[in-house]
């Protein structure tokens, strides 16, 4: 497939993503959205690919979804597009994904960044849901995302008010993994990424399973899955690979088996 609206590249085993509509800053069409989609899946389904960055580039995230491309749309329309069904594929994808933020990352791109497993972002990163300005409200995970992260009042100040927190405030909130420069913000996330390739894939996709599911199910339903993948990983060879390297004072080469 032929993209228009993101660009891929790769670095070793990890994988670049950047959104590329720069003149409407990165605004969410239903278009990029498949683009995207299908750039994640090449990527999830390629083993030489073991983490993945999601940026928008040097000055923007995303400012969320083409507001031109929606106004005059029916609900009917809505449900037939599926558009924020279609984020499945984000929300679903077993390795990790690492968002590099600057600029803004309003509405739809701010959920896109909170689907990601960590968040870069630069001194200049925005992140807020401006949603409730143009009478909607989020309807990609803005009022639940928020609320699970930064807790109830924050997500309220946000998704009512719809104005934008700062990528410090966002740091000390917990939405923000770190905190950098914007001019390393893809090269920093890029390290990170490259960082968690190394770590044994079956382990790292079974880790971010049982992390994503704590979200999701009672404490004891969480503690259960996460025995179970505990006593599964004793059945791979990363594992004997993993303690037989420690015990053998030398470095673990992980294979994903
Ligand atoms: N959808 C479609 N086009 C968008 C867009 C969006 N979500 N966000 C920005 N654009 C377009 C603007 O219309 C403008 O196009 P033009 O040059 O043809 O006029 C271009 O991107 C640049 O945006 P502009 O508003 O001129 O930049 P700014 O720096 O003054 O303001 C924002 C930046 C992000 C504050 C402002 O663009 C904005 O509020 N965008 C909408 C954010 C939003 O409500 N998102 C949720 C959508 S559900």
């Amino acid at each position: 497939m032929e993209y228009e609206h993101v660009l891929v590249d790769r670095d070793g085993p990890v994988g670049v993503v950047t959104l590329n509509r720069p003149r409407v800053l990165n605004a969410l069409s239903p278009a990029l959205i498949v683009e995207l989609s299908d750039a994640l899946a090449r990527f999830d389904a390629d083993p030489e690919v073991r983490a993945v960055v999601l940026t928008g580039g040097p000055r923007v995230f995303a400012a969320g979804a083409d507001i031109g491309d929606m106004s005059e749309r029916s609900p009917v329309d809505q449900l037939q597009r599926d558009q924020t069904g279609r984020w499945g594929v984000i929300t679903r994808f077993s390795k990790p994904l690492i968002a590099a933020v600057n600029g803004y990352a309003l509405g739809g791109g701010c959920e896109l960044a909170m689907m990601c497993d960590l968040i870069v972002a630069g001194d200049s990163a925005r992140f807020g849901q401006p949603e409730i300005d143009l009478g909607i409200i989020p309807g990609a995970g803005g009022t639940q995302r928020w609320p699970r992260t930064v807790g109830k009042y924050v997500a309220m100040e946000v998704n009512l008010g719809g104005a934008p927190i700062a990528a410090r405030r966002a740091h000390q909130l917990g939405l923000v993994n770190r905190v950098v420069p914007a001019e390393v913000t893809i090269d920093v996330a890029k390290a990170l990424a490259l960082r968690l390739a190394a770590k044994p894939p079956v382990a790292v996709r079974l880790a971010k399973e049982a992390v994503n599911r704590a979200l999701e199910t009672p404490l004891s339903e969480g503690l259960a899955a996460e025995r179970q993948s505990f006593y599964f990983l004793f059945a791979t060879e990363d594992q004997k690979e993993g303690m037989r390297a420690f015990l053998e004072k030398r470095r673990a080469q992980f294979r994903g088996r």
